[in-house]
């Protein structure tokens, strides 16, 4: 019958079986399917496991603690911290478009972290020949099945490797559903914070800021976004939302009044959604109460931002997502 304990199981045998006494890597995205297929490998490895976890500076506030800090002390895994916030921020200076922004930020991502797998390898040597990824049954279903390996070249990066390195796949999730990947993840001592996450988008805030993406608006949106976030949590409500972007309007300006005068500052956009599966969505009937307080805390704690605005469009015809 299924248990989160067979499945763990089995699962920790099969990795066993397939990774010998080799060593393995695997990237942490701070999302719940990268954590649990670490954690699973983690437990059935142990130290032949490192995880790398790219920091690029998107994510919200938090969030790369709880990755460093909070999945550390749940699983006992090595972890690798790259520290590219400058890189990114720097890849994204002055740029507006959002499918520009995509693909930098995507780019940035896989040649961070295939510099790191090419560090690892040098530390670690040739024993390092697997690559653990977070991929559920749905993703194989979606992409027409099939396992295999992973290719990343060498020669720009660092002397005294093969020009190709390939790695074998382990993918303990295959065949996984969110809600049972959940479920192990709690079984293996994961934080909720981790294992309950909400959606969240590769690109990170770098696709809610519309306009372009500096630290001071990343910071100023993190700050927004915990706001919106921890009212939310307090009013109970994150299992009801599927999620809610919180979006910045960088290039907008609206007139208000705060303290003594006039000011001249940004909107910042609460959109939060209800979903099965995030192809469609409603806009989310929060009470209002608890719209009251996120834009009363949002506008008083957060500087240059003196409007807060609620998106009521549903999906079709708006994204879940404004970028
Ligand atoms: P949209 O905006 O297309 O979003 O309605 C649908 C769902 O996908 C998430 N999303 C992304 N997730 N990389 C991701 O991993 C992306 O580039 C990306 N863009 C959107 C979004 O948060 C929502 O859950």
């Amino acid at each position: 019958s299924w248990t989160t304990g067979n499945v763990i199981e089995e699962q920790v045998a099969a990795i066993r079986a397939q990774v010998g006494d080799k060593r393995a890597i695997c990237g942490l995205s701070g999302g719940v399917d990268s954590a649990v297929a670490a954690a699973l490998v983690q437990k059935a490895i142990g130290s032949q496991l490192t995880c790398v976890y790219v920091d690029h500076g998107l994510m919200r506030k938090g969030e790369t603690e709880q990755v460093e800090k909070d999945f550390v002390a749940a699983t006992g895994a090595n972890l690798k911290v790259v520290d590219a916030q400058q890189r990114f921020l720097d890849a994204l200076a002055g740029v507006s478009d959002p499918e520009t922004k995509r693909k930098i930020i995507g780019r940035e991502f896989i040649r961070v972290f295939e510099q790191a797998q090419l560090e690892i390898l040098q530390e670690e040597g040739p024993e390092v020949a697997f690559l653990v990824q977070g991929t559920l049954y749905p993703d194989i279903v979606e992409s027409g099945g099939g396992t295999g390996t992973a290719n990343i070249k060498s020669h720009h990066n660092v002397g005294g490797l093969p020009d190709d390195i390939e790695f074998e796949l382990v993918e303990p999730l295959r065949q996984l559903f969110k809600d049972e990947v959940r479920m192990v993840g709690q079984e293996l001592g994961l934080p909720d914070e981790i294992v309950q996450r909400q959606p969240f988008p590769g690109p990170g805030l770098g696709i809610r800021i519309v306009g372009e993406v500096t630290k001071d608006r990343l910071d100023l949106l993190r700050e927004a976004d915990a706001i919106a976030r921890e009212e939310l949590t307090a009013a109970g409500l994150d299992r009801e939302i599927w999620q809610c972007p919180v979006v910045l309007l960088a290039d907008v300006r609206s007139v208000g009044v705060q303290g003594d005068g006039r000011t001249y500052g940004h909107p910042i956009v609460l959109r939060p959604v209800s979903s099965e599966d995030a192809m469609t969505a409603d806009w989310s009937r929060l009470p209002y109460d608890v719209l009251a307080r996120i834009s009363t805390r949002i506008t008083n704690e957060v500087a240059d931002v003196n409007r807060v605005v609620l998106d009521v469009t549903s999906k079709p015809p708006g994204t879940i997502e404004w970028e």
